[in-house]
């Protein structure tokens, strides 16, 4: 692979030790995929935070990392931890958990690692603009920075991000790449998705049947944000869909009109009850829980709104960015929500707290990507349903 001689530099440890081990293992990711050149990464965004997730090994190396100088050169920023920083102990978790997390982030904002710790960072103040390069590890950030901006990244891991944040590069390869970008997989639409739980039903089939692919959906109408952002989460954990289309709606979908697709599914309304069906294996939740990928300030007011007046039977957690809270409780919003009995929850999320260890049995939840990890990675079982449907069960 082509270096240049700043990236040469690098290699050969003009800015330190880290640095040089982390130019080595993009070099070696370039050369294992093909890539011909680096490409300058304009941010990174780094998952593997949680402790339940890297365990005592990841901390050691982070910390290790860190007290060796590791430095971030473009603007970082962390995925969702394993604990709310504020408010761990209201919700049950172990002492020993949160210390070794709060090390973890520790280390991590020593390297200058913006701790926002959130899984929708481009809803916080991380804006993103069409094209340009960016080396994000969460899977539904990724398929959201590629798909409904037309940005361009891998799906990294954990260490290959953080990589280019301490080196400022990424190879060039895969999704870095405009014939890379093409879809495979036609998806015709005739279900009337009339909610965020709908998209992510659709997405949780279509990553299924996808795998790696790249999916061009015709016959979805005019939708909000947030439901692409369900949709796409849906499809990277199901699946691992990192870039999708929408005919008439996202950036980049207008080039592949008329293009043929080795593949094709259709999608209708028997299909989507079918879907609901697969993934509900529990009949009442024990707890609500909202926010996979984390609720946007829009989310947040609608659930403020349903909850106006009411008193909540359950628990309910809206997991969020601690900057999107801050909004809702200039707003109002978060007032409301405790007031019913509520809460919104921030700096993690149903899948990477460790909500094993909490004495509920069954999870309702809105979302297809929380559908995939909630029975494997937590034990629980699942109510599926619309924010609107989960809040009516419990109020
Ligand atoms: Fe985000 Fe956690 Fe879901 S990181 S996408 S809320 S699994």
């Amino acid at each position: 692979m082509y270096l240049t001689r700043q990236q040469e530099a690098i290699l050969s440890g003009s800015s330190g030790e880290v640095a040089q081990r982390f130019m080595r293992l993009l070099e070696r990711l370039g050369t294992i995929y093909g890539a011909e050149e680096m490409v300058p990464a304009e941010s990174s965004q780094i998952a593997g935070v949680s402790y339940k997730s890297i365990g005592d090994a990841g901390l050691e190396f982070l910390e290790d990392l860190a007290s060796k100088g590791a430095n971030v050169v473009i603007p970082s920023f962390l995925n969702p931890a394993g604990i709310d920083i504020g408010a761990w102990k209201d919700l049950g978790i172990s002492e020993t958990f949160a210390e070794k997390q709060i090390r973890i982030i520790e280390a991590f904002k020593k390297m200058g690692i913006e701790c926002s710790m959130t899984c929708a960072p481009y809803a916080s103040g991380n804006l993103l603009h069409f094209g340009q390069h960016l080396a994000w590890s969460e899977s539904s950030a990724v398929s959201f920075a590629n798909s409904v901006i037309g940005a361009m990244t891998n799906r990294e891991g954990g260490p290959s991000s953080l990589a280019a944040a301490v080196c400022g590069f990424t190879p060039r390869y895969g999704l870095h790449l405009e014939e890379n970008r093409c879809p495979s997989i036609l998806v015709g639409v005739s279900a009337e998705l009339k909610n965020e739980a709908d998209f992510g039903a659709l997405g949780y089939a279509v990553g299924k049947a996808a795998k790696k692919g790249i999916p061009y959906f015709r016959g979805i109408k005019a939708t909000e944000t947030d439901c692409l952002k369900a949709l796409g989460a849906a499809m990277a954990a199901s699946g691992a869909v990192a870039l999708y289309h929408v005919e008439n709606l996202t950036p980049e979908a207008s080039r592949y009109t008329g293009e043929k697709m080795s593949d094709s599914i259709s999608f209708g309304s028997e299909e989507l009850e079918d879907v609901k069906k697969t993934i509900n294996s529990g009949k009442e939740p024990d707890i609500v829980m909202i926010g996979c990928p984390h609720s946007s300030i829009a989310e947040i007011r609608d659930i403020s709104s349903m909850l106006k007046g009411k008193e909540l039977k359950k628990p309910l957690w809206v997991c969020s960015s601690r900057a999107t809270r801050m909004a809702a409780e200039n707003m109002g919003y978060e007032k409301t929500i405790r007031d019913a009995g509520g809460r919104i929850v921030c700096d993690t999320c149903m899948v990477v707290a460790p909500i094993e260890d909490l004495p509920f049995r069954t999870v309702g939840i809105n979302s297809g990507k929380a559908a995939c990890y909630l029975p494997s990675l937590c034990g629980k079982d699942i109510v599926f349903g619309s924010t609107k449907e989960l809040i009516g069960m419990i109020s």
